[in-house]
């Protein structure tokens, strides 16, 4: 590693607090291979380089920043750069910044990965975490993992029409090679993400990091309801079959069915009319559903009972509606060895399940993986009003680097 003066979290984040800014919705927007996200991707790439790390970008768009000479089954930390619409400053970039101030932490500690026996440590930072653009939450680690088929990966398009595989070659990602990739995922022995803490756990727990147990089972679906586009002054009440009447009726099951069913969560946060005129009966609305629940049957259940509720509510509005799944993750619990260790090297750290997906869930089921927590001041998330203190914001470079260090 060469000498680059240390720099905290905060002033990391600080090199990056003007990035995507979204003057309309508040917080950040920064959908994968917007101009943001490849300003942030530059930032990272430069940052590293700085700190004298090799940089490559993988088939699959992942950054991978190495210090170390060696590959194979070395410990990588990182976590996305891309956001939510409106989203908050550290979900995502929290975990980037640690991976980068960790670095100079192990720096003035002298611990120097890829030697002295030790293994290679390499920062990652993944592509399209939030499936904001795309749809797919953490497309990335799933086409690494090969758990999406490249070719469903590659035909994803944007609300711009544009397809995954043309953003991909557009950002000097051949798509040709986008898919399962053994290579790299054979470089992994542990993956560690840090991320803010999205909710209010660490709060009640009085506590600044936690170790996470597990991951909630979620997954997305798309109803699609069509009706009669129509005028919004010639069309009696009686005549119409409006498809934005149906997902009004969705929007409360959804709400009903899942406030009946204990540990349920389920959601919609996106719902698009088309053609979207203020007076215009709309002839199609898709709407979006979210749901979060531990056992991956409760949550296939659910989901059927809310279809069945939206087909009554079709059916007596004279519309049409289909339901597809876009993604499906089980519930995940994190390498249990992984978690003890993490544990020991963070004395006092309780344990804490995410209702939050993460690229580290996605890699669970592959390789021995663990997620550090970071306290949340107001435990909102997807949302402007994210924060983490200053002071706990740099503690987590310090308590990444104990666990890097421990683990090296
Ligand atoms: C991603 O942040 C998700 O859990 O939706
Ligand atoms: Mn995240
Ligand atoms: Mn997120
Ligand atoms: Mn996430």
């Amino acid at each position: 590693m060469t000498s680059e003066p240390a720099n905290t979290v905060t002033t990391l984040l600080g090199e990056i607090a003007d990035v995507g800014r979204d003057a309309q919705r508040g917080g950040y927007s920064r959908p994968v291979y917007s101009t943001a996200e490849l300003d942030l991707r530059s930032w990272f790439i430069a940052a590293a380089e700085r700190r004298g790390l090799e940089v490559l970008t993988d088939p699959n768009g992942i950054i991978w920043a190495w210090c170390g000479p060696e590959r194979d089954d070395s410990l990588v930390t990182g976590s996305h750069l891309d956001s939510v619409p409106g989203g908050g400053a550290f979900d995502g970039p929290l975990g980037v910044a640690a991976a980068l101030a960790a670095v100079d932490e192990l720096r003035a500690r002298g611990v120097q990965p890829g030697q002295d026996g030790k293994r290679s440590l390499a920062l990652t930072v993944f592509p399209e975490e939030e499936g904001s653009r795309f749809g797919i939450a953490c497309l990335g680690s799933r086409l690494l993992t090969g758990a999406i088929d490249a070719d469903k990966a590659r035909n994803l398009r944007d609300a711009e029409g544009n397809t995954f595989a043309e953003l991909s070659a557009r950002n000097g990602v051949d798509p040709a090679y986008l898919g399962a990739d053994a290579d790299s995922l054979a470089h992994i022995g542990q993956f560690i993400e840090l991320h803010v803490e999205q909710g209010r756990g660490l709060i009640d727990m009085g506590s600044p990091i936690a170790v996470a147990g597990s991951i909630l089972g979620h997954g997305r679906w798309k109803f699609t309801i069509s009706g009669q586009g129509n005028h919004a002054g010639t069309t009696l009440m009686v005549d119409r079959a409006d498809p934005m009447v149906v997902a009004a009726q969705i929007v409360l099951s959804v709400r009903k069915v899942a406030a009946a069913q204990e540990d349920a969560r389920a959601t919609v946060g996106r719902i698009q009319p088309t053609p979207g005129g203020t007076n215009v009966i709309a002839s199609k609305v898709e709407l979006w559903l979210d749901v979060r629940h531990p056992d991956d049957a409760v949550t296939a259940a659910v989901v059927e009972k809310i279809h069945g509720q939206a087909q009554i509510a079709a059916a007596n509005e004279g519309c049409t509606v289909t339901l597809t799944e876009e993604s499906l993750s089980p519930t995940t619990g994190f390498d249990a060895g992984l978690q003890a260790e993490l544990r020991r090297l963070l004395p006092g750290a309780p344990v804490l399940d995410s209702g939050a997906g993460h690229d580290a869930g996605v890699l669970a089921p592959y390789l021995p993986t663990g997620m550090l927590f970071i306290r949340n001041p107001t435990g909102v998330s997807h949302s402007p009003e994210e924060a983490v203190e200053n002071s706990d914001a740099d503690y987590a470079a310090g308590a990444l680097a104990d666990v890097l260090e421990g683990l090296l």
